[in-house]
């Protein structure tokens, strides 16, 4: 019998890889994309920017970002086949998996589809950002029974798929808004979804063999699919009095609280920290109804959290727990959050599989097998 070696499960505290994309210090509670701070970036930067220095590694000086801006303005577009295929699909199919089947679809209208060289690489990312929102905008409209909105160039990236979503032309704060997310949720190192596009990547599979796997790996609720659940949860909870009871309750059932939690960051994640501030704002500038309660829920169950997991436990909110009544101030239904981070999160999949393809090799990892051998065969008969 061959002795157990050490099994790291889930790959907790394994490197797979080196990066130079982002980094994410979780004992401090950092983050840096391309050594630039979170917080420096979703104050001053935007997605459009974000998203070149992620795939390019530096900042772009004024041409360079005028033509990144040009390619994704004139990508955006959905061709006809796929809306049609988002259009039968919205209606009973969760958006997640409706990104899934229209990202795959893209690889049709590549006529370079194996090519792998960087430049090109770039550049199909570059159409993945560009048209995965549109993707996820179209999906949320077509969800509701309403007309699909063809995108406008004279807005930004972030603005424009908010406006192809409600239809309406946002205001700056919620401009700013949309634009936070999206940056906030455009990278985040080597997570489950990162990973798993990797491993693909590694196959030599193309981009949007990658980008399918991603959106597959961002559905869980353990992962990208944790900001819908929180909003269920602040949702189920219906009244701010009633939040610390259903938490203890949760917690004494032995659920998890969605929102709460993370792999790397054992203190508060910075990204929640910067949608907590924004939110609070919010709260000075005339809020639903809807929103206030969720608020106010989302901070009673915050403190609560603290308290009972955070300090002993290293069980902290992270940037899905706040997402929620961010994006219901802006109108945005829960199921979209998810789309939304396939669309941000674009940028940072594209970036670290143009980095992986510079050094490509095949992930293979091992298996402990802890099961019979030599086992002899009966046939069915006999059996
Ligand atoms: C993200 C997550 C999967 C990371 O967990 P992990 O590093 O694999 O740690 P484990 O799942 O082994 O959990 C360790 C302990 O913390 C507890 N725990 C972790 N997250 C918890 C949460 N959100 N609520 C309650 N308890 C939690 C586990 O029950 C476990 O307790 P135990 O030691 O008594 O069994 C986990 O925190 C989680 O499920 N969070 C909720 C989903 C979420 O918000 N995901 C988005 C992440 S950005």
């Amino acid at each position: 019998m061959t002795e157990k070696p050490v099994i790291n499960f889930g790959l907790e505290g394994i490197y797979v890889d080196e990066s130079a994309i982002s980094k994410v210090d979780g004992q401090n509670g950092k983050l840096w994309y391309r050594g630039y701070t979170i917080e420096d970036l979703a104050a001053n930067s935007d997605f459009e920017e974000v998203s070149y220095l992620l795939l390019y590694g530096k900042l772009p000086n004024k041409t360079e970002f005028e033509e990144f801006n040009r390619k994704l303005k004139d990508r955006r577009e959905v061709p006809k086949e796929v809306l049609e295929v988002i259009r039968q699909m919205a209606r009973t199919s969760h958006p997640m998996d409706v990104m899934r089947t229209a990202a795959s679809m893209l690889a049709m209208y590549d006529k370079d589809l194996n090519n792998k060289d960087r430049e090109a690489t770039i550049d199909k990312v570059i159409t993945l950002i560009s048209k995965l929102s549109s993707i996820a905008a179209a999906t949320g409209r077509f969800r509701e029974g309403r007309d699909y909105i063809p995108p406008d160039k004279t807005l930004g990236h972030s603005a424009n798929f908010l406006y192809m979503l409600t239809g309406k032309k946002p205001s700056k704060t919620e401009e700013k808004l949309i634009d936070l997310m999206f940056i906030l949720h455009a990278e985040h190192s080597t997570n489950a979804s990162t990973f798993s596009v990797l491993v693909t990547a590694s196959t030599l599979a193309d981009i949007y063999a990658a980008t399918t796997t991603g959106i597959g790996t961002l559905k869980g609720p353990l992962h990208g699919g944790a900001d819908e659940a929180a909003l269920k949860m602040m949702q189920a909870i219906g009244h701010p009095d009633n939040t610390e009871k259903y938490i203890e309750d949760a917690l004494e059932g032995k659920q998890r609280i969605m929102g709460f939690g993370h792999r790397v960051y054992k203190v508060y994640d910075p990204r929640a920290k910067i949608v907590r501030k924004y939110l609070e704002d919010q709260m000075n500038n005339n809020p639903t109804e809807e929103v206030k309660k969720l608020l106010q829920i989302a901070l009673r169950a915050e403190k609560l959290m603290i308290e009972k997991l955070g300090k002993n436990k290293g069980i902290w909110p992270n940037i899905d727990f706040f997402s929620g009544p961010l994006y219901r101030s802006l109108g945005i239904e829960g199921e979209m959050f998810t789309p939304i981070f396939v669309a941000s999160r674009m940028s940072g999949w594209g970036s670290h599989v143009v980095e992986y393809w510079n050094n490509n090799k095949l992930f293979r990892p091992l298996e402990f097998y802890n099961g019979p051998l030599d086992v002899p065969y009966v046939p069915l008969n006999k059996r």
